[in-house]
């Protein structure tokens, strides 16, 4: 039995986290939910699954929450009380679903406190992946991926060489990240300077949270997948490869040193990665289907189109560079798409606002924590000029 707090339980992931633990009742406890606003789902989740730990990190529906909550159950609040609730004492697992970097906080607070991170928010590997697999080093405690893709890259190392995922020196020569391509690859009569935030969010394959789903149509989302994955394998982005597959099927495959390629496949639905981060390293029955490979008939692969598509360009130059640059491109990126959100920046000065900000940028190397939080705040700032 894992006991498991949800941070962002009542988002796209978390919901599927919630729909994952349903399905297992006795492999998965559910401990602690948190979220940002929204507490009447936060209550409505923490009554089903016999929660009594939750934290809204706004204070005002944090005193909502306290008003209608049933006798016994903490409500806690703010960055402080998520933190607090990801270091819960009750709790082996903590999986993070939230998003952005706001993330970082209480996944170190549950690696400092010795518990493993099943990890959703890519964010938090890209800004500081080198101080997050640290501590999770230091602790003797693994960061579980949720990102189908790295989930993908995990099952074929675990399954071929077990203990051998991080160490750039082992049997994995190449790792094939696949990318959807998201919701204008093949259009290219798509003015991307005209694209609407209904269009952006129309996403073929997948139903994700406004962020991510942004994220995929200007393809950042794969350019921040490589950074995840390199920090996550251990390799190098030189030896990390991007594929478009429209399909969804193929998460993502590992080439070995000996040239045998391995891929891992499932339906498009984040229940299985999620699924498998939660029981690691176990293999349970869920009550999730397999494929029937007859029914898909063809399964497709392209390069992707750096030109159309540059974010794919700045995140391998972050990834190169190092430093203080890989959480420079996230923040930009956070902050530009939330002013393409809110209408304030066209869907193509998405990727122009992170180039600016990035080319503005200072490299600091072996950046510690304080350094990183000051080039995010710095990159913020920047990215709402223009
Ligand atoms: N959705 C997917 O299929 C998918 C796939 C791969 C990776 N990811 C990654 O997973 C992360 C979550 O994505 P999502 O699509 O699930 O997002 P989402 O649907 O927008 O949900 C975000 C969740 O986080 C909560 N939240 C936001 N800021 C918070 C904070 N500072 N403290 C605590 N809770 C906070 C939200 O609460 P409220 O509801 O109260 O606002 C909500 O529960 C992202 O990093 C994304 O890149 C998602």
């Amino acid at each position: 039995m894992k006991r498991v707090v949800i941070l962002g339980s009542t988002g796209s992931i978390g919901r599927n986290a919630l729909r994952v633990a349903a399905a297992l009742p006795d492999r998965i406890r559910v401990v602690g939910l948190a979220a940002g606003r929204n507490a009447a789902a936060v209550l409505e989740q923490a009554r089903r699954f016999g929660v009594r730990r939750v934290a809204l990190l706004d204070a005002g529906s944090a005193a909502l929450c306290r008003r209608e909550a049933p006798e016994g159950m903490a409500v806690l609040e703010g960055a402080e009380g998520v933190a607090a609730l990801a270091a819960e004492p009750a709790a082996d697992l903590v999986l993070c679903a939230v998003v952005g970097l706001a993330g970082l906080r209480p996944v170190l607070a549950a690696l400092e406190s010795g518990k493993h991170v099943a990890l959703a928010t890519k964010e938090v590997l890209v800004g500081a992946g080198g101080i997050v697999m640290d501590a999770a080093r230091r602790r003797g405690v693994r960061v579980l991926p949720v990102d189908s893709e790295h989930s993908a890259m995990l099952q074929c190392i675990d399954g071929a060489c077990p203990g051998a995922g991080g160490d750039a020196d082992g049997p994995v020569r190449r790792l094939i990240l696949t990318a959807s391509g998201g919701p204008f690859h093949g259009r290219p009569e798509t003015d991307l300077d005209a694209v609407t935030v209904a269009q952006a969010l129309d996403h073929p394959r997948w139903s994700m949270g406004p962020k991510v789903t942004v994220d995929s149509a200007t393809l950042m989302n794969k350019g921040l997948e490589l950074i995840e994955a390199h920090w996550l394998f251990g390799l190098p982005a030189e030896r990390i490869d991007i594929v478009l597959h429209p399909e969804s099927i193929v998460h993502s495959l590992v080439e070995f040193r000996d040239g045998n390629v391995l891929g891992q496949l499932s339906l498009p639905d984040m229940r299985y990665a999620i699924q498998y981060a939660l029981t690691w390293p176990a293999r349970v029955d869920g009550g999730l289907p397999g494929v029937d490979l007859t029914a898909l008939g063809t399964l497709t692969f392209a390069p992707p189109d750096g030109v159309r598509f540059p974010a794919l360009g700045l995140a391998r130059e972050a990834a190169r560079r190092g430093g203080t640059l890989p959480a420079v491109l996230n923040a930009a990126n956070e902050t530009a798409v939330q002013r393409f959100l809110e209408g304030t920046l066209r869907f193509a000065d998405i990727w122009r606002t992170v180039e600016r900000v990035m080319d503005g940028h200072t490299v600091v190397n072996a950046p510690d924590l304080d350094t990183i939080l000051a080039a995010d705040a710095w990159a913020r700032r920047r990215a709402m000029e223009g």
